[in-house]
């Protein structure tokens, strides 16, 4: 089997947590490093989480360390949904491993030369480390084969009635992202939601195995906080849609379409502008909009990539 070679970059997390705990068991991923940004929490903490998780996983791989906030923007953190440390307030075993000297921008940007045309970067996390080594690269986007993102939606809002928490977090960044000609595979919510946890699948996922007990610790914080916040009585699966859609793509219905970020809107300020629904059609219409998921395979999968520890 040719392995697909993946850079993963992130802001544990909760569902990021989960997404890196499941992809470190799918043999057709190739994870050869991880990068940290602000997001969720603050850095100091999403960076630590990254390197306990690649670590708590068995995974041998480098975290590097990087943006401490947005391009422009003011950070926005998520602390009421993930938690002060990020993991809902699980904690896991410090990694011994070295510290990288090299930031994240830097590293993405080594290994889109290692793996020239074959790179597959998946963002599940605000863009702004990507946009970062766009901007100091500039022949980094030809060597990127795909991005794979979580990130956006067609028709949601869940940070405003507009955005969703990755975009609306650094907007600048996503725009940098969404023009840079990238061959780009957009998770929305549109998707995500749909890939949801309720509180029966967290109690079959804590009873799993010792993975599977940590993933739903963290996340019953998540799920306190969905029903409090947003009536909501299910913790969706965000980032985890990233690696499953790689891997299961026939899980998932998607549509191409031309999506652009909207920087300036008072109200609509991350918005991720897409035509999918609308009469009037972008010139371009490159995006892979991902839109549905089959639920009753996502959990069938989730739960089956998550036993194989
Ligand atoms: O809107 C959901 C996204 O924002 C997920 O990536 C979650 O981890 C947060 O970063
Ligand atoms: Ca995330």
């Amino acid at each position: 089997m040719t392995r697909m070679k993946v850079w993963l970059d992130a802001d544990p997390g909760v569902d990021d947590a989960a997404a890196i705990i499941l992809a470190a068991r799918m043999p057709e991923i190739e994870l050869v490093g991880v990068s940290a940004c602000a997001g969720n929490v603050e850095l100091s903490y999403t960076y630590e989480n990254a390197r306990n998780l690649v670590a708590y996983t068995g995974l041998n791989l480098p975290v590097h360390k990087g943006a401490d906030r947005p391009l422009l923007a003011e950070p926005h953190f998520a602390r009421e949904i993930h938690g002060k440390n990020g993991l809902g307030g699980q904690s896991l075993p410090a990694s011994t491993a070295g510290h990288e000297k090299l930031p994240a921008w830097d590293a993405i940007y080594r290994a889109a030369c290692e793996y020239a045309g074959e790179l597959i970067v998946v963002m599940i996390g605000p863009l702004t480390n990507l946009a970062l080594a766009l901007l100091k690269y500039a022949d980094l986007k030809e060597k990127i084969k795909r991005v794979v993102l979580m990130g956006g939606a067609v028709s949601y809002g869940n940070t405003t009635p507009a955005a969703e928490f990755n975009i609306y977090f650094d907007p600048e960044a996503a725009d940098i992202v969404f023009s840079a000609g990238l061959d780009i595979s957009m998770l929305g919510l549109d998707v995500t939601m749909q890939a949801y946890l309720d509180e029966p699948a967290i109690d079959r996922i804590h009873a799993v195995n010792e993975k599977g007990a940590f993933m739903a610790a963290s996340m019953r914080q998540t799920l306190t906080w969905a029903r409090k916040l947003y009536n909501l009585d299910f913790v969706a699966m965000h980032d985890p849609c990233t690696f499953l859609y790689l891997v299961y793509p026939e899980l998932f219905r998607s549509e191409l379409a031309g999506v652009r970020i909207e920087t300036k809107g008072k109200l609509t300020r991350g918005k991720t502008v897409s035509d999918v629904h609308s009469d009037y059609k972008f010139e371009d219409r490159t995006v892979d909009v991902v839109l549905g998921i089959d639920h009753k395979r996502f959990l069938d999968c989730f739960m089956e990539i998550l036993g194989r520890y």
